[in-house]
Order: structure tokens, then sequence, then C-alpha cells
């Protein structure tokens, strides 16, 4: 296994070890929430109850192959907890999210949940967010008027940028709700509430990659153990 990982693997297995059994599980998108899916899976192998609702189709794929069981969110509206992975990660668990496309349905499944950990290695963790570009995802009517409003609502916070449509080969990425990505490059955010807001007044917009409030703990994985932040 490589060194990332097996720092990704330890991040899910220390977020493992803080359920208990018989929970309704958000289960995140991307490398590291893969792993917590096979963590999960062996302990499913040796009886350990539970059911999860996946924030993806590539996720959900992922648990039907590993046997671990999931329902919809709409047969599970409220779940206990949500284990997901991040892009950055800030001192007051503050996260950029959707590097791997799937924001929307990870942060309506992490609002359904108690509780959100957020596993990672430890180089996702930074002093201010906005070094990963920003995914902001969009409805295709209108692009270029929501890609305008967009640089105009940044440019009132100072922050400038390319702004570039995500890409799947040559054509547009479309995520699993059939919208496309814009990620922007705005390289330091310094007031994250601001900059939601701002881009929520934007109609355009189906929804962006800054979790606001919805961490509370957070577990980074490094070569010298687990760091564990709690809001
Ligand atoms: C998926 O849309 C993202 O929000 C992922 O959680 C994030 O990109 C982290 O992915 P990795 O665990 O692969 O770094």
């Amino acid at each position: 296994m490589s060194d990332a990982k097996s720092l990704k693997r330890k991040a899910a297995e220390a977020a493992f070890a803080e359920l208990d059994e018989g929970l309704n599980i958000g289960i995140g998108t991307g490398s590291t929430a893969e792993e917590f899916v096979r963590v999960l899976a062996e302990h499913v192998e040796a009886d350990f109850e539970m059911t999860g609702v996946t924030t993806s189709e590539r996720t959900e794929t992922l648990c039907r192959e590993l046997g671990v069981p999931t329902k919809t969110l709409d047969e599970i509206p409220i779940l206990d907890v949500t284990v997901d992975g991040a892009d950055e990660i800030d001192g007051d668990l503050r996260l950029i999210k959707g590097g791997g496309g799937a924001l929307l349905r990870e942060k309506i499944v992490a609002f359904s949940s108690a509780k959100m950990i957020v596993i990672a290695d430890a180089s996702k963790k930074v002093e201010t967010l906005g070094a990963f570009p920003l995914p902001i995802e969009v409805n295709g009517f209108g692009l270029m008027s929501t890609f305008m409003a967009i640089r105009r609502v940044a440019e009132t916070l100072d922050l400038t940028g390319d702004i570039v449509l995500r890409k799947n080969g040559d054509q547009p990425f479309i995520t699993d709700g059939g919208h496309l990505i814009l990620d922007a490059s705005f390289g330091r955010i310094p007031d994250p509430e601001a900059l939601s807001a701002a881009l929520r007044s934007i109609p355009g917009i189906v929804e962006h990659g800054l979790f606001i409030k919805l961490a509370s703990v957070a577990i980074l994985a490094s070569e010298d153990g687990i760091e564990r932040l709690e809001a």
C-alpha cells in the first residue's frame, strides 16, 4: 500500500473506531472515503450491523461490490453520522469539497446527519482555505451569465483568479445530478462565510464546495499518528 493510501486507511480506521453498531451512516466520495468503505466492508463481513447512504453513484457501486448495505436518503432521511473526505480543512473545520464532483449530494447527506466526521491525510489541513480551486456546481442553462455573476460577486470580496469549466476528457464533466462544475482558483479565501453567502445569491449556482458548520470532527492521519480536531 502506498504511503498516501495507508494514511487514508489509518484515518478511515480511526473514524470507524468512533462508530457504534446499528447506525445509519452517510458515506462520502473520493479516495479517502473509499478506504472507509473498505474498512466498513471488512467489519460488515464480520457481522457488524450498519446501513449506509452514499453520496455518489461511484461510492454506491463500490458499496455494492464490497457488500456494504445501503439505502437511499429518501428511505432514511435522518442519519446518525456521515464520514467523508475533504480537499481542504481549516482550523475551524470549514472545508472545501467537490474535487471528486460529488459536492451537492455530499452536502445534502452531511446536512441530514447528526454529525459529520471528516477523514483525511494531514496534508489537507490549511491555515486559510482556497489554494485548492473551489468547485461550484452550476446549472447548464445560462452558464456564461452564471460565470460572469460569480466573477462579479467574487470581485466584491477582492477574490480574483481563473474560473474554469471542469472537463472530462474534451467534454464537460457532468455531476450525478446532471449539472456542470466551475472550478474557481481564488488562491486564498479569508472570509468563507461571506463568499458562501455571496455565491448563494446567484440563481444559476446549484451548490458550492464550501462546507461551513457541517463537520464536527476531523481525523487527520500523518506519519506521526492521528490528530483529532473537534468543532
Ligand atoms: C468529492 O466530491 C470530494 O468532496 C472529496 O471528498 C474530496 O475531493 C476528497 O477526495 P480524496 O479523498 O480523494 O482526496
